[in-house]
C-alpha cells in the first residue's frame, strides 16, 4: 500500500477500497488489473453481451479524435483524443496540450502510481473524458481503457 501525502483524506477511501479488493504490498499492476476487472463487472451487469475488457478496443478508443465544439456546433476547435495529452504510447510521460506540463506514465507499467485509487481515478476519467468525448465513460470503455494501458510496457527509445 502506497503511503503518501494526503494520508487523511484518503483515509476514508482506502478503508472503502480494502473492503472492495484487497490493495498488497506489492500494489501496481495488479491493483490496475483488478480496477479493470470491477469495470467489466459493472459493464456486464448493463451489458449482458460484454465478454470482458478489450486491450484492443481500448487502444482504439485512446487514438480516436473527437472534434471540441467551443460554444456552439458552428465553431469546431480542433481534434483531440486522450493521446494529444498522454501521447501515442501510454508508457511514455505525456504533455499537456494548453499548459504544456509534463504529465507522468499512465501505463501502470512505467508509473507504479497510476490507477492505485478508484477516487483519483474516477475523477480523472469523468473530467478527460467530459473534455475529450462530451460525457463521461462508461465501465465498458474504463475497462477497455485499463485493459490497453497494461499491455504498454516499453517507454519508446528517445
Ligand atoms: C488536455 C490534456 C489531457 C487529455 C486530452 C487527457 N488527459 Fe488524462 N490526464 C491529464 C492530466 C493532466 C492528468 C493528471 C496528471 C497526473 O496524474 O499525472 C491525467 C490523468 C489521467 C488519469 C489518471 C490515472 C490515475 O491513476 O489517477 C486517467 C484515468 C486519465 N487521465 C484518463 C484520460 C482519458 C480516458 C482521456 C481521453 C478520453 C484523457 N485522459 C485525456 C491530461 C489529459
Amino acid at each position: 500500500m502506497q503511503l503518501s501525502h494526503s494520508m487523511k483524506s484518503r483515509h476514508y477511501l482506502l478503508a472503502a477500497l480494502l473492503a472492495v479488493f484487497s490493495v498488497s504490498a506489492s500494489a501496481d499492476v495488479a491493483t490496475a488489473q483488478k480496477l479493470a476487472d470491477k469495470y467489466a463487472v459493472m459493464a456486464k451487469a448493463t451489458d449482458h453481451a460484454y465478454t470482458g475488457p478489450s486491450a484492443e478496443d481500448g487502444k482504439e478508443f485512446f487514438n480516436r479524435e473527437v472534434i471540441q465544439f467551443k460554444g456552439d456546433v458552428n465553431t469546431p476547435g480542433k481534434a483531440i483524443a486522450c493521446a494529444s495529452c498522454h501521447t501515442a504510447n501510454p508508457a511514455d510521460a505525456g504533455k499537456h496540450i494548453v499548459t504544456g506540463k509534463q504529465i507522468k506514465p499512465l501505463s501502470p507499467h512505467a508509473n507504479k502510481k497510476r490507477f492505485q485509487s478508484t477516487r483519483e481515478v474516477e475523477k480523472n476519467f469523468t473530467k478527460h473524458c467530459n473534455e475529450v468525448v462530451g460525457s463521461d465513460c462508461s465501465p465498458q470503455e474504463k475497462a477497455n481503457y485499463i485493459a490497453y494501458l497494461l499491455t504498454e510496457k516499453t517507454p519508446s527509445k528517445k
